[in-house]
Order: structure tokens, then C-alpha cells, then sequence
């Protein structure tokens, strides 16, 4: 008889899911719609059968190897809870560098105008206009099912932002914009991380980015020198082991106060640059 026959509780489905514990709590939780307190203080209370079917249904996408993010649909960055899916990356917390680094650049209740390229769940844009609602905000981004879940997640938390099909700078319009900010495909092709762990699941899209992965970052920088204003910056997210090439690559297309920002790691992840114009 397995556990849902048998009337399972909830430490009956955590300990027979075949995953590490937070993972199964994590499933459970989002199953039951509960807080973590409730799983131990209600340990030994019988959960209603199509709940636990639906438990055992995610622990088996789990132990297959899906993230628990696509599993549940949900995931948090920069305070703010997300919906993710397949079709989207799924926001990593050292992208929120780049959020803290535009809000410094950005004087409170400025109405600059930003422009996020490769916007994915919506993530970068979203916090934006939810820290700063004055900023004019227009996020792009090439897939079309990837917009579907950024207009979800901007409308779920009352961000205005201006949403746009856009092989980058495409059709984004010539702005001028006071910031551009993007967290870009850099992995480059053949990266044994693309067969390990959450990775796997994630869209090529939104990964790969050449021999070298620096193919986007490269069309970026030299873009965007014809749509900042004077004076506005650039913000790109890289590699861990690519922080020189992309200085150096800023400099050489004639950017000026490049910099490079650590991540909580201590990870180069983060560059910046000014167009004088
Ligand atoms: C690394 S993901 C970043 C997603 C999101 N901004 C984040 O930080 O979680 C890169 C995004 O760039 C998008 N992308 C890839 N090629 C693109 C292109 N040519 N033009 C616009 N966006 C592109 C992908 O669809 C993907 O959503």
C-alpha cells in the first residue's frame, strides 16, 4: 500500500519522497499552499489524497531532475515573488547586482527613461518599477513566450513597463535611454555546465551565447553606443571568468568609468560603462 492509499501525512509523503528534505518541504509547502511551521507543527495530520497525488507527482519530476522552480511556477528575486516556466530562465539571486547597481545610478524619483534587454520572467524590470514606479521602462526580449510570463509577472505586481518583441536593439526604438541594463546570454557553446543539474532545463535561448560566450555581450556593447544618451550607462551581467575580456572590450569601443562589480561570492559578475557620446 503506498502512502496515498493509506491516508499519508505529512511526514509520511516527506519521508518516503526520495529527495533531500528542504527540496520536499519546498513541493509540499507550495502543494498545500502552507507556511514552513505548518509541515512540523501538523506533521502527523492525513493530507487529502488528490493533494498527496499531486505531492508524489512533483517529488517524481524532482527526482527526474526538473528544477523546483519550474515544478512549483514560482520564484522569488529582489523580494518580489515571480511566476517562471520552462520558457524562461529562472532568476538567479546574483542578477539582483545589476538591479542594486542601476538604482545607484538612477536619483530617487527620476523619471529615466531604462531599457532592459533579454527581460526573460521580467525579473531585472519588474523590481525596477517596483522601486522606482517614475522610471520609463521598456524591456525586450526575442522570445514571445517569454514576454507572455514578463506581462504576467509585471502585471501581478502593478509594473507599468513597455514590453517589446526585439532581437535587441531591433526594435527598441533609438531611446536615447539614460540606462541599459541586461543580463545576457553568456555561456559559451559546449560548456559541460549545460548538462548538469537545473541547467538542462533551462532555454538555449537564453544560455548560449557563441564559441567563446561573449557574442552577446560584444553585439550589446557595441550597440548601445547608438541608443544611451550622453553621459547614461551600461550594465552587463557576464561569467565568472569573463570580467577582463569584457572591460577590456568596453574600453576598446570607447567607454569610459568601466568598471567591474563582485558578486556575494566574490565573483566578477557585473560591468559597467559610461557613453560620453
Ligand atoms: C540569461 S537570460 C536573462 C533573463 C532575465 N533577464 C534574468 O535575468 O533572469 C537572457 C534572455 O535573453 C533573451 N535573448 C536571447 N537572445 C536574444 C536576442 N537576440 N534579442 C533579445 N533577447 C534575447 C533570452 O530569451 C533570455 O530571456
Amino acid at each position: 500500500m503506498n502512502a496515498v492509499e493509506s491516508g499519508a501525512t505529512i511526514a509520511d509523503l516527506l519521508g518516503e519522497s526520495g529527495l533531500p528534505r528542504h527540496e520536499a518541504a519546498l513541493l509540499l509547502r507550495s502543494v498545500l499552499r502552507c507556511e514552513p511551521a505548518h509541515l512540523i507543527a501538523h506533521a502527523e495530520r492525513t493530507v487529502d489524497p488528490p493533494m498527496s497525488l499531486t505531492a508524489q507527482a512533483w517529488f517524481a519530476r524532482r527526482r527526474a531532475g526538473e528544477p523546483v522552480s519550474y515544478i512549483t511556477g514560482a520564484q522569488e528575486f529582489y523580494g518580489i515573488a515571480l511566476r517562471v516556466n520552462a520558457d524562461v530562465l529562472i532568476p538567479r539571486c546574483e542578477t539582483e547586482l545589476l538591479v542594486d547597481l542601476a538604482l545607484e545610478r538612477i536619483p530617487p524619483g527620476s523619471s529615466a527613461r531604462v531599457l532592459e534587454l533579454g527581460t526573460g520572467s521580467g525579473a531585472i524590470a519588474v523590481a525596477l518599477a517596483t522601486q522606482r514606479p517614475e522610471l520609463k521602462i521598456t524591456a525586450a526580449d526575442v522570445s514571445e513566450a517569454a514576454l507572455r510570463v514578463a506581462r504576467l509577472n509585471a502585471r501581478r505586481h502593478g509594473a507599468e513597463i513597455d514590453f517589446v518583441r526585439s532581437d535587441w536593439f531591433e526594435s527598441t526604438g533609438s531611446g536615447p535611454f539614460d540606462i541599459i541594463v541586461s543580463n545576457p546570454p553568456y555561456v559559451a557553446a559546449g560548456d559541460p555546465h549545460l548538462e548538469q543539474g537545473d541547467v538542462r532545463f533551462e532555454p538555449r535561448l537564453a544560455l548560449l551565447a557563441g564559441a567563446d560566450g561573449l557574442a552577446c555581450i560584444r553585439k550589446i556593447a557595441e550597440r548601445a553606443r547608438g541608443h544611451l544618451r550622453p553621459g547614461g550607462s551600461l550594465l552587463m551581467e557576464h561569467g565568472y571568468d569573463q570580467g577582463e575580456r569584457c572591460i577590456r572590450q568596453l574600453r576598446e569601443l570607447g567607454y569610459t568609468g568601466v568598471a567591474d562589480f563582485p558578486d556575494l561570492a566574490g565573483l566578477p559578475r557585473t560591468c559597467a560603462a559610461v557613453w560620453r557620446g
